[in-house]
């Protein structure tokens, strides 16, 4: 049968196949346009996202929101998710077997989803998403087209919060963005 949202959140919302289940509050699916052709995928939820159940809430949350502005965006126009979909304890990196046992939520969200462009937010998504050697100091901004996406990383927000001199290079990853999303007639 056919995928779909209904059936998807469905699905993932019972997901006990990992032991973050045990410590999670909530489990975060993700947000957004639902027929978005831009994804912007982080690492996992923090403190904030797992007690409301929703990706970027906390500080990163906010910078991520005006990062969006920047180019024009907002969270109503894009699809926002996470590698893994429940809080590791203490905000420590997900484990291998975390990252490999949720792959199915964020794989059906994409094939559902069909973005044109996915962007990852910070290492973790990138390594995951578009090379496992990925090295975001000297790879951000690079793109990759791989079976008709384009994929794109920069640095995490919660990068950008603990060292604010990366951000011009950001910004320069956002401009690439949004005139990538001009050429492409996707706004
Ligand atoms: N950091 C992430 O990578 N994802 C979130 O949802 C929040 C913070």
């Amino acid at each position: 049968m056919a995928d779909s949202w209904a059936q998807l959140k469905q699905d993932c919302g019972a997901c006990r196949r990992c032991a973050l289940c045990q410590t999670r509050h909530t489990l975060v699916f993700g947000v957004g346009n639902e027929s978005s052709p831009i994804l912007f995928v982080g690492e996992g939820p923090g403190e904030q996202e797992d007690l409301r159940g929703e990706p970027f809430v906390g500080p990163a949350g906010q910078l991520l929101d005006t990062m969006l502005e920047l180019i024009d965006l907002d969270r109503k126009k894009v699809y926002i998710a996470n590698i893994v979909k429940c809080r590791p304890p203490r905000n420590r990196d997900p484990l291998p077997e975390e990252i490999a046992a949720c792959g199915e939520w964020l794989g059906r969200q994409i094939a559902l989803l069909q973005p044109r462009i996915v962007v990852c937010l910070g290492r973790i998504a990138a390594k995951e998403l578009i090379d496992p050697d990925f090295r975001i100091t000297r790879e951000h901004g690079l793109w990759l087209e791989r079976d008709g996406r384009a994929y794109t990383a920069t640095y995490h927000p919660s990068a950008l919060l603990r060292d604010p001199g990366k951000r011009p290079e950001a910004f320069e990853d956002l401009r690439a963005i949004r005139q990538r999303l001009r050429e492409e007639n996707l706004y």
